[in-house]
């Protein structure tokens, strides 16, 4: 039987910024973080663990656990809003970082859902060819995007890579389903707003930049709603019910998120993969960070299916279910 997934990885910066220390930068306490969100501690990147250096970490473990070289790769797909370079693209300055040289490279922009859109494309690639060797990475460093005296955001996002290299697999295993949404006409409530800096301002020879800005609140419901829409509609994809599945990995964005979805769902807490207090909201990285922990850990055996959901900016959602 020919394994979809070949190795999985991740790469985290080597700062650990934690909720105590949030509390002398902006009015917060680890109380109100930990209740609120779930999360305690969050990796800050720092100079020489940009976006792509971090991808490049993912993918090298994931090589290493499947027991082959960057040469290998035939398609690198990243998952990032925060490269470090605004062009090329972070899959490119990621392919140079690994020496990936075979590969062609680019990256996917769906914000927190992008590893799950990446997925898919992926899957595409393969039913052309079963072949083929893709990396799917999932890359950020907000820390670089949130305005640290906004406490409404700073106290959320955190920096990462996962990585998975899948491959053509046996009928019956891989991508078994998958349902993507995106809807633009809410954009402003979770965005960062580069219009802005757009527009250049000429008779002061400058670019305004910006930082994220989010109406929690309303994301929150979104989130709850659209996930838990997106759940439903792929396990009836797959003809499948939730009890079939052996391992949820939702977005890490809030344990309270996750939370109402386990209740809405009616699926035992343990099935859900929960990793927030560590890292935060790594965005496109989040899935693949909890992915490869969670298959280290030895939660996923061979056979079993796998769920995942997101949401994010745009809003985008999406939900996908894999058999390992
Ligand atoms: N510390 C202390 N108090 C705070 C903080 C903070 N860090 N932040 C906000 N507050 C205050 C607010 O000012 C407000 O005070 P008030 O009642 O006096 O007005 C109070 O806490 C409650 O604020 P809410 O915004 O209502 O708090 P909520 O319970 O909704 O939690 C949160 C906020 C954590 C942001 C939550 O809404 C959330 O998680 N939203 C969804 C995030 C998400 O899923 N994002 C999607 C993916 S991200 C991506 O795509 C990049």
């Amino acid at each position: 039987m020919t394994s979809f997934v070949l190795g999985t990885g991740s790469c985290l910066p080597r700062r650990v910024l934690t909720n105590r220390e949030l509390e002398a930068m902006v009015d917060t306490s680890d109380e109100w973080i930990s209740t609120r969100t779930g999360i305690k501690t969050r990796h800050i990147a720092g100079p020489g663990e940009e976006t792509s250096k971090l991808a490049a970490g993912a993918a090298r473990e994931a090589l290493r656990m499947a027991g082959l070289g960057p040469g290998d790769i035939d398609i690198l797909l990243v998952a990032t809003v925060s490269s470090e370079m605004g062009m090329p693209s972070c899959a490119c300055l990621t392919q140079k970082e690994l020496g990936a040289e075979a590969a062609f490279a680019y990256d996917v922009n769906a914000a927190c859902s992008g590893f799950l859109y990446a997925l898919d494309l992926a899957d595409a690639y393969l039913r052309r060819d079963p072949a083929l060797k893709i990396m799917i990475i999932g890359a950020e460093t907000l820390s670089s995007r949130v305005n640290w005296r906004d406490r409404d955001t700073c106290v959320l996002f955190g920096d990462g890579a996962g990585a998975c290299l899948v491959s053509g697999a046996s009928p019956g295993s891989g991508l078994l389903a998958s349902r993507l949404f995106s809807d633009g006409r809410l954009f402003d409530l979770l965005c960062m707003d580069s219009a802005r800096g757009f527009n250049p301002d000429l008779a002061n020879a400058r670019n305004t930049g910006s930082y994220i800005t989010m109406t929690g609140r309303e994301v929150f419901k979104h989130a709850v709603r659209a996930m838990s829409g997106a759940v439903e509609q792929v396990l009836a994809q797959g003809g499948l019910k939730a009890s079939d599945i052996a391992l949820f990995i939702p977005h890490q964005a809030n344990i309270r998120i996750v939370n109402s979805l386990i209740e809405r769902l009616g699926v035992p807490s343990e099935k859900f993969y929960v990793n927030i207090a560590k890292y935060g909201n790594t965005s496109a990285a989040s899935i693949p960070i909890a992915l490869d922990e969670a298959h280290r850990e030895g939660r996923l055996r061979p056979g079993d299916l796998l769920l995942c959901c997101a949401f994010g900016s745009g809003f985008t959602w999406g939900a996908s279910i894999v058999r390992w």
